[in-house]
């Protein structure tokens, strides 16, 4: 996982400010609470994950934050100002890819975003500079002068990003950035989005339901189901709070015959705090030891390293395994359903 070092809460230094900050968000929809009290911070400098099923109040809160819904109750913050009075001021500070976006089919990509930039007070060679940039980064620069009616649902995708990027804001709100995305373009963006936010300095804030895309690219994430922040932390963090109290270690060996074979799993079996060791399936891959508690992870390790000389097993890889959001995720909804 990227950029943890830089997001743990206890590692920021205190005089930083959130960029975006709610306290006791709500939102009801007539007897639906569609955001329950949500407490939200957002640093510069880091991706902030929503992760949520379909309905968990994602769009509801970005909503919220860009003043294109009121609260019912609690507060919301963006670069110091309260969407809900100065919806304006926040939208020129504030990058946003919404959930479905809104083009005009019958324009250019290059000129929907003149058109963007012009309503943000870019004009000239200013603008176009900036438009040629933003049309580079999100790799659509070949298809700019095409109508965007021609364009796949990726490709206006790929615009929306650009359009949030092109006032060059402080902070990006991207609701589902890369659903329509293929592959290999969503690791383009998501390498894309951590550019802009070791290069700028940007905040920014996005949703998702995608664990993996999440995992990759966010230093933090907030899990929320049914309109409530149920968890939130870095993976590691998360994973402390909803793991299983194990954690898991792979170990690549070399073996020459099926007597190293019993001698490997012999020795890894034996060592302090290795609750059990499962074989390389096809007897080629890695072998996982799982480790408890999850704490004795490191000193394992160790005595991995330490054990294989002793016994002459040639060691080829040795790593921790980092737990699957996907696994996280599902026991933090289940133990808020418990
Ligand atoms: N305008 C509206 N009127 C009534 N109910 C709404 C409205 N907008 C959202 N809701 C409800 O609020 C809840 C949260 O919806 P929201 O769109 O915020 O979810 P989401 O997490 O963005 O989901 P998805 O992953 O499907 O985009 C849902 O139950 C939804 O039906
Ligand atoms: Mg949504």
């Amino acid at each position: 996982m990227t950029g943890v070092e830089t997001s743990t809460p206890q590692k920021r230094s205190t005089n930083v400010e959130p960029v975006i900050r709610t306290r006791g968000l709500t939102k009801h929809y007539g007897s639906l609470t569609a955001v329950d009290n949500l407490d939200l911070a957002v640093y510069p400098g880091e991706i902030f994950g929503l992760l949520g099923q379909n309905g968990a109040g994602k769009t509801t809160t970005i909503l919220m934050l860009l003043g294109l819904t009121e609260p019912t109750s609690g507060e919301a913050r963006v670069m110091g100002l309260d969407p809900a009075r100065e919806p304006r001021l926040v939208k020129r500070r504030v990058g946003y890819l919404p959930d479905a976006v809104g083009f005009y089919g019958g324009l250019t990509g290059r000129q929907n975003l003149r058109y963007t930039a012009r309503l943000n007070g870019l004009r000239g060679e200013g603008a176009e500079g900036a438009i040629q940039d933003v049309l580079v980064q999100v790799g659509l620069d070949d298809r700019a002068d095409d109508l965007v009616e021609t364009y796949s649902r990726g490709m206006r995708q790929r615009l929306g990003i650009a359009d949030a990027l092109v006032k060059s804001p402080d902070v990006l709100i991207l609701d589902e950035p890369t659903t329509a995305i293929d592959p290999l373009g969503v690791a383009e963006i998501l390498d894309l989005l951590r550019t802009l936010v070791h290069e700028r300095g940007l905040a920014i804030l996005l949703s998702s339901h995608l664990l993996t895309q999440v995992q990759s690219v966010c230093d933090r994430i907030g899990i929320f189901a049914a309109g409530r922040l149920v968890g939130q932390g870095t993976v590691d963090e998360l994973a402390a709070t909803f793991g299983d109290g194990s954690a898991t270690l792979e170990v690549g060996l070399e073996l020459v015959d099926d007597a190293q074979v019993a001698r490997a799993s012999e020795v890894l079996g034996g060592l302090a705090g290795v609750e059990s060791v499962v074989p390389p399936t096809d007897g080629q891959g890695a072998w996982r030891l799982i480790v408890r508690p999850a704490a004795a992870e490191a000193g394992v390790r160790q005595e991995v390293l330490v054990a294989a000389v002793e016994h002459g097993l040639h060691l080829t890889t040795l790593r921790p395994i980092v737990p699957s959001l996907d696994d996280i995720y599902r026991s933090a909804i289940l133990r808020r359903a418990a």
